[in-house]
């Protein structure tokens, strides 16, 4: 995809469709109006007579434009005259981006940031423009046939007075950094279990660092694994075929001395439930439970890309839960690589097994924040469903600033409390602990379960089992939370250092 700006006059532009907003008292926009006088009154007689009433995420394709160089104008309602809220504001992208969906459509010129959105400055258009259009326009085709995609849409351009450039690029170079993570982030994701193994993930996340200079990767083995004593991790991937990857990535632009922010993904890349086995219904979904590690993955490509003055760690322990005759059992006995030993009651609560070694690994790294997340309870879908993602945490200050960039993002989170009363359910006869906490605030014992292995610094766990992937006829990877963490690094390198 090419992004650029645009600040020629409208009648000179070369593309494929203008994109203009109308209000739902039938005011036109400013490029509207602008348009609407070089084609003589042509959008406003579509209006009076009915044809575009306005409503939001409505829209009206003029196919032919007579006695002009523009090939075609789209029409997007934008609701009430007055300044859209965030949500609206994406709602009339998807529409437009939506309604564009045809072959003979390449290159589009996009003149609805001009619209006030309730707070929201030029560069923030700009990006959500892109991370929009960019959202809409994937189609996984790596493992089909025929290749062609429905959107042919190649050209994006934003439309600025010279005024706005400035803002208005920036904002476009975020959205294309975060867009094109969140794209590497969905391709992985969407990946069958049978191409998309710890060994492929560890590749892929070689490659990405032979594209960026900035980005440093290394793998463990189980051998190494072993030797660290990483004995809940292996016991997962003990039942596989495929070997266990640990993958970090190392990205170190900011200050030699500043701590690093570590990210931590849960990489499963497909998960069975093991010896407990899961139903078969949408057992093929199992396929994403390495979104969160897909997530650091496209996380870091935007980091990178923006080149963000910050320390930055990613780590993405992946394996498989299989069941096989030496997977783990019920009540096997686990010693992870903290020495705290875990009575397995439930070998499909897996992801907690890699991501407790995950944890106490991250301590060498010696964190500003530790980050984790992970599609890690079905509990979360049923709390707070395929809306926001989970989060739980040990520090208000860490959890408040994902819950702003969250908002800024448009890929929320919302808070849950890890009460030291919920520790009480992880209680076990045998060892430190159980592996889950029985039915009861299943997101939350989770969490509990891995705050054990987070005492000693300031760390943040996001659920994304509800958000990282839709379910039904339009089956597939999301990219988040990749933006919502993109957000937390931008606004953690905007912060005046301590
Ligand atoms: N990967 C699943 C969680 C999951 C389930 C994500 C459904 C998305 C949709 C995880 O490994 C798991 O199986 N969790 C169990 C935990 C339980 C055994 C305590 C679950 O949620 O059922
Ligand atoms: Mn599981
Ligand atoms: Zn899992």
């Amino acid at each position: 995809m090419d992004y650029s700006i645009e600040t020629a006059p409208l009648e000179d532009l070369q593309c494929d469709c203008i994109i203009v907003g109308v209000y739902q008292d039938q005011q036109l926009s400013p490029s509207a109006t602008a348009l609407n006088s070089i084609t003589h009154g042509l959008i406003n007689t579509i209006v009076s007579r009915g044809d575009l009433s306005g409503k939001n995420g409505e829209t009206v394709l003029i196919n032919a434009v007579p006695d002009s160089k523009i090939e075609r104008i789209l029409l997007v309602g934008l609701g009430e005259n007055k300044p859209l809220s965030a949500k609206d504001y994406k709602k009339a992208l998807l529409a437009a981006v939506n309604s564009l969906k045809k072959p003979q459509i390449k290159s589009v010129v996009c003149c609805l940031a001009e619209c006030d959105v309730a707070g929201r400055d030029r560069q923030w258009k700009s990006r959500h423009i892109i991370e929009v259009f960019n959202d809409a326009v994937y189609q996984f085709t790596h493992t089909k046939s025929d290749k062609e995609t429905e959107s042919q849409i190649q050209k994006i351009s934003i439309a600025a007075t010279e005024a706005e450039r400035t803002l208005a690029h920036s904002g476009m170079l975020q959205g294309k950094a975060i867009a094109e993570g969140m794209e590497l982030t969905k391709h992985l994701s969407d990946l069958p279990g049978n191409i998309c193994t710890p060994t492929y993930l560890a590749e892929q996340a070689i490659e990405l660092s032979k594209k960026y200079a900035s980005l440093n990767v290394s793998i463990l083995e189980e051998s190494d694994m072993t030797a660290l004593g990483m004995g809940a991790l292996l016991s997962v991937s003990r039942g596989s075929r495929q070997p266990a990857k640990f993958i970090t990535l190392n990205y170190q632009c900011g200050d030699k001395d500043a701590k690093p922010i570590v990210l931590i993904g849960k990489g499963l890349t497909f998960d069975a439930g093991g010896i407990s086995l899961k139903q078969p219904a949408g057992m093929d979904e199992m396929k994403y439970d390495m979104c969160g590690g897909a997530s650091v993955l496209g996380t870091l490509l935007a980091v990178a890309q923006l080149q963000l003055p910050l320390n930055i760690i990613g780590l993405i322990p992946s394996s498989e839960n299989m069941p096989d005759g030496d997977a783990n059992k019920p009540g096997d006995i686990l010693t992870s690589m903290s020495g705290k030993t875990i009575e397995v009651l439930n070998t499909d609560a897996e992801g907690r097994l890699l991501l407790c070694d995950a944890l106490t690994y991250a301590e060498r790294f010696n964190p500003e924040v530790v980050i984790d997340l992970a599609t890690l309870t079905g509990a979360c879908l049923v709390a707070l469903g395929r809306v926001t993602s989970g989060l739980l945490g040990n520090d208000d200050a860490l959890c408040n600033d994902l819950l702003a960039a969250g908002e800024t993002a448009n890929d929320s989170v919302w808070r849950l409390p890890l009460w030291e009363e919920y520790q009480e359910q992880l209680k076990s006869n045998f060892a430190d602990m159980a592996n889950v906490g029985g039915k009861d605030a299943g997101t939350i014992t989770a969490a509990c379960f891995l705050a054990r292995f987070a005492e000693k610094f300031r760390w943040a766990h996001l659920d994304i089992a509800g958000t990282a992937w839709r379910t039904g006829p339009t089956k597939g990877a999301t990219g988040r939370p990749v933006s919502l963490l993109s957000q937390y690094l931008i606004n953690r390198a905007q912060q005046p250092k301590a």
